[in-house]
């Protein structure tokens, strides 16, 4: 079980998106390094074959995958702590995925959510062929139980969209053990719940997919238009809380308003949160203030990132290099597991591997 002071197996998986945004960091990046910095081992991946499950044409997930990861390590992720890997160069995932998949239920990968999700928005399915969506989609949570069980995880930090998935992989590895054999470790539920950050639209969650998000790699240019655009036609009205606790605040903001507060919480020091709330429950006209300040916060913040980006020594080959490196630090970890589970299913060791 994962403790508080033991050093746990922490793994978390992300799918190429090629940019990163604020909610990306807010809601997920910033964990990871905290977990990095606590020294935990820490298995943090790329899901490019993830990417394939929603892909209709061709589209440059190797690509996609170099340039985030060159984010990340901007970000201050460190190939050499952290085990920094492509889920396609781990192919025993593939392989742990087939074999869970024999005691997989069609009926359980029916009721997940994602799953449901993409069903429910398709036109009513024509002719014989029937349900259109792909045995890679279906089949999602099989391919994650398997990213998450291959390196014997204690602990899988993701956001509440992720949780589902999560439990399915701790339902799979139970009744592995339980119809094979203990072999594979039950990991932890999430402790925690990751900050869901508001949209510049002042909708409730930041995406890439919704055009409503702030780069990690925006320059000043780009910041200064975006927050500019944040709705805040709402004049200021009385609160009902008298805390100045970002929490209390932030809830009872209009919409937009409230994300330019997040994210000065995020970014500022407390005494500046303060004095523009002080503003807002005076009234004054300040609107202007506020979104000249967040945006010179968040392009300071942006500013390392975008240096480190750029930076020579974090080029597309250096992260191939330790890519490559990473794949082989994890690789011996993940064969044990798969050979294991060969065993327990009664197939015997393999004789071959390429
Ligand atoms: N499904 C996750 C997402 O879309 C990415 C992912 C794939 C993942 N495999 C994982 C996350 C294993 C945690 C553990 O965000």
């Amino acid at each position: 079980m994962a403790s508080e002071n033991k050093k746990n197996i922490i793994l978390s998986g992300v799918r190429p998106t090629g940019r990163l945004h604020y909610g990306n960091y807010f809601g997920a990046i910033r964990d990871f390094l905290r977990l990095q910095d606590e020294g935990h081992i820490c298995y943090y991946f790329v899901a490019d074959y993830h990417a394939l499950t929603t892909v209709t044409e061709p589209t440059n997930i190797f690509d996609q995958t170099l340039s985030m990861l060159r984010t990340y390590v901007a970000c201050g992720l460190d190939p050499a702590r952290s085990i920094i890997y492509r889920q396609s160069d781990l192919p025993c995932t593939a392989e742990l995925a087939l074999l869970l998949g024999m005691i997989t239920n069609i009926g359980s990968l029916e009721r997940g959510t994602t799953y449901k999700d993409k069903l429910s928005k398709l036109p009513p399915a024509k002719g014989p062929e029937g349900n259109p969506l792909s045995y890679g989609l279906l089949g999602y949570p099989v391919l994650m139980a398997a990213d998450i069980l291959v390196v014997q995880a204690d602990v899988v930090p993701v956001g509440d969209d992720q949780r589902q998935h999560v439990e399915i992989a701790i339902d799979m590895a139970q009744r592995f053990n339980h119809r094979f054999g203990e072999t594979l470790k039950i990991p932890a539920t999430v402790p925690r719940t990751a900050l869901r950050l508001p949209g510049l639209d002042g909708s409730a969650k930041m995406g890439k997919s919704e055009g409503n998000a702030i780069d990690l790699l925006d320059d000043e240019k780009t910041v200064l238009k975006k927050i500019k655009g944040v709705p805040t036609t709402t004049d200021p009205a009385p609160l009902e809380t008298e805390s100045n606790a970002p929490d209390d605040v932030i809830p009872e903001l209009p919409s937009g308003v409230g994300t330019l507060y997040r994210l000065l919480d995020l970014l500022a020091p407390p005494e500046v949160f303060a004095d523009f709330i002080g503003k807002y429950r005076r009234g004054e006209k300040f609107y202007g203030k506020l979104k000249t300040t967040v945006a010179e916060y968040v392009s300071r913040f942006n500013a390392p990132i975008i240096a480190k980006y750029n930076s020579p020594d974090n080029s597309d080959q250096t992260v191939m290099d330790f890519l490559h490196d990473n794949a082989e630090r994890v690789t011996p970890v993940a064969l044990d597991t798969v050979e294991a589970c060969r065993e327990a299913m009664g197939l015997g060791h393999s004789l071959y591997r390429a």
